[in-house]
């Protein structure tokens, strides 16, 4: 790889484009502290480095979802473009850019890529097999079929992967497939396609994945090798209307009708259109000449890529191909593990999924921060937020260690001395020389992506501090020009481990360099002849308190109304045929019939009590309940609209009891209707992603 001297070094750093589909999670900022963490260490050793990052906002379920709330497509994933970057923000990830896929700059890429790949013969057009719904009038990709799967027998398994198996699938090869937006039996036809020559690239991707410069984490490499060894099968990177996405130019010539860019092929091409847009906005600034391009980053430069290891096919070959094919150099990858909350899964069901929002309410950024580096290293493991280990590490090891010894020394040099002098190159010389020699470990850490290591290192420098300060007890002998000059020494060290720690702790640093009188300090101010005035420190860190969440005994679950019946044997009651997702189909009797007409609820979202004991009601099985709001006059069924039958949705705070409950337990427990929203002892009724809402009910509506 060529390189000009002004252009190499320039970094680009990435964390994988999240969908605009919804709200930031503590799952994707595990990867954007990760590439956080890298950007800042970079900076600080004075290097060019860009943290870019964008909105994914096309493909099928943003479509699907925006549609759901009403919304045009483009109006939709601005609000999560907004709210992510907020998000982002409350958490310290410093991007340099945060832009759109959605843009005229990743438009123009897109169709530069695919006209070049054209060209050079690359992409070609071949007749596939589609499922189509008749009644949705769509194409449907896997994820949009239901069915049995034809390996294990498991019904109603989407037509992507099997859960009862485990078996990667192809929506046609689900028996009895049906469409999971309308229940409708699709059917399969043929329909022209564009197709990325993904095989031709099999030899070249082989050398690269044992080249030195790819530097593959050993498990990447494995998994590369059995992929490349199966044989690489070549990419459709097109789908059909209705698709929220760019068309690709010409397609209605060539297909007889137009075709859209997959999201996956405009994707990472917006890493390089965010990195565009940012030197767009750069060189359009007053006073700065145009020196900042794209190509300086990505040709002359190199990016680095922080991903999940679910989306590594698609970064480890899909997108080096096609940089091939462009001769754009390859970047760097680094592949973390998933986040598991006490052990589990994230899981909207299980109450392990927080937003960025709700953890950010909690527990604010920089415990999360210090927690995810102290187990991140560049390895493909998943990484366990344990709450118990989490409130040890940040009370006993943050606040209990680094941030006591910054704290103490600080606050005892302004209370006692205000201004202090150089220290003598001489003062407690073994102890500097081994604080420096750490210190050049911890620089080679980050440079690793070893934050495990940094931060083990870091403490070790503040148990060196806190007991030399232990030892030297100031407080006994303030006067004596020894004890200045141990607490000299103290703070010198403290604003070298606010330097040490600033990749990961940001304001805690910012706040030490402040009672300083000093501003952003990088690697190369670490040293021990700091002299001047120490002003009074804001609290570094706080304390965490775990909150547990209390219990709710109800298992308040959405079910999607499948079917609904009149009773045989009652003249009030359905029979609702209910799909409570994970949980299966259920039966469940119901009082509506003189409040719904059974088109009314057919097809419809609400909430059930999952955890109810079975009864037979007069002579049927009920295998659930269906929560309605009732003011005498009218009666409400409780509404979600993003929410899949299966999630969860819970009073703030609570956490939904699993335990069978009978209906005389269940009838002591009071919810009710205050403006559309549901409460219970003043908390109201919500999930990670919405509130429950009611209609057509007066406040004070008991909902049973
Ligand atoms: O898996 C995802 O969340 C994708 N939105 C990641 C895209 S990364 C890149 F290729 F743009
Ligand atoms: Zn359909």
């Amino acid at each position: 790889m060529k390189t000009s001297p002004k252009s190499a070094g320039k970094t680009v750093i990435t964390a994988a484009l999240p969908y605009a589909n919804g709200p930031l999670h503590i799952g994707f900022l595990l990867e954007a502290i990760q590439a956080d963490i890298y950007a800042r260490a970079l900076r600080s050793m004075q290097k060019d480095a860009l943290y870019i990052c964008a909105s994914d906002m096309h493909g099928t379920p943003i479509e699907i979802n925006a549609k759901k709330a009403g919304l045009e497509p483009e109006t939709f994933v601005e609000k999560y473009w907004k709210e992510h970057q907020q998000d982002a923000a409350s958490f310290l990830i410093s991007f340099d850019n945060f832009h759109k896929t959605h843009s005229k700059e990743n438009k123009e890429l897109s169709e530069y890529f695919f006209t070049e790949l054209k060209k050079k013969k690359y992409i070609y057009i071949k007749k596939m097999d589609v499922i189509y719904c008749p009644k949705c009038e769509r194409t449907l990709p896997d994820r949009y079929i239901r069915g049995t799967c034809p390996l294990c027998g498991t019904a109603d398994q989407y037509g992507d992967v099997c859960e009862g198996c485990g078996s990667v699938l192809k929506g046609t090869d689900l028996l009895n497939p049906k469409c999971s937006l309308c229940g409708t039996t699709p059917h399969i036809k043929a329909s022209p396609h564009y197709f990325f020559k993904l095989s031709a690239f099999a030899g070249k991707l082989k050398k690269w994945i044992n080249s030195k410069q790819a530097d593959l984490q050993p498990e990447v490499k494995n998994w590369l090798k059995e992929w490349l060894d199966k044989g690489l099968e070549d990419w459709c990177i097109s789908r059909d209307a209705p698709y929220f996405g760019f068309e690709i130019p010409d397609s209605k010539k060539e297909c007889g009708e137009v075709k859209y860019f997959y999201v996956w092929l405009d994707a990472p091409i917006g890493y390089i259109s965010s990195t565009r847009n940012y030197c767009e906005k750069q060189s359009g600034k007053q006073g700065k000449q145009k020196t900042c391009r794209w190509e300086d980053y990505w040709k002359k430069g190199s990016a680095h890529h922080f991903i999940g290891k679910d989306i590594s096919y698609f970064h480890f070959l899909f997108w080096p191909a096609m940089l091939m094919a462009m001769d754009i150099p390859l970047p760097k990858l680094t592949v973390h593990g998933f986040i598991t909350v006490n052990g589990q899964k994230m899981s909207k069901s299980r109450g392990t999924f927080f937003t960025a929002k709700e953890f950010h309410k909690l527990y604010g950024a920089e415990a999360l921060r210090f927690y995810y580096a102290s187990h991140l290293q560049r390895k493909v493991v998943d990484v366990d937020l344990n709450f118990d280990e989490f409130a040890a590490v940040v009370n006993n090891v943050l606040v209990g260690k680094l941030g006591n010894f910054c704290y103490r020394s600080l606050t005892f040099a302004e209370k006692n001395y205000g201004e202090l002098p150089a220290l003598k190159p001489t003062e407690n010389k073994a102890l500097t020389k081994k604080v420096l020699f750490l210190s050049e470990k911890i620089k080679k850490n980050y440079l690793a992506q070893d934050y495990h290591g940094a931060v083990k290192n870091i403490l070790l420098i503040a148990d060196l501090g806190n007991a030399y300060f232990q030892k030297a007890e100031p407080w006994k002998s303030k006067d004596d020009p020894k004890t200045k000059a141990a607490v000299s020494w103290c703070v010198s060290l403290a604003r070298n481990l606010a330097v040490l720690i600033s990749p990961v702790l940001p304001e805690f640093s910012k706040k030490v360099f402040s009672a300083l009188g000093e501003k952003n300090l990088v690697f190369t101010d670490i040293n021990f002849k700091w002299k001047g005035k120490v002003s009074a420190v804001q609290l570094l860190v706080n304390k965490v308190e775990i909150v547990r969440k209390e219990s709710f005994p109800l298992q308040l679950t959405v079910g999607k109304i499948l079917e609904v019946k009149d009773h045989p044997n009652a003249d009030s009651l359905y029979l609702l045929k209910v799909d409570l997702g994970n949980l299966g189909k259920r039966q469940v009797v119901a009082g509506l019939k003189k409040h719904f007409r059974k088109e009314d609820l057919t097809g419809r979202k609400a909430v059930f009590v999952a955890n109810m004991k079975s009864a037979k009601l007069r002579g049927e099985m009920s295998e659930a309940m269906v929560l309605a709001a009732d003011d005498v006059a009218h009666v409400g069924i409780l509404e979600v609209e993003k929410l899949n039958p299966g999630d969860e949705v819970h009073f703030e705070g609570t956490e939904n009891s699993h335990a069978e409950i009978t209906f005389d337990e269940f009838i002591k427990i009071n919810m009710t209707v205050q403006a559309g929203r549901v409460f219970y002892a003043g908390k109201k009724l919500i999930s990670a992603l919405e509130e429950v809402k009611v209609h057509g009910v007066n406040d004070g509506a008991k909902v049973r």
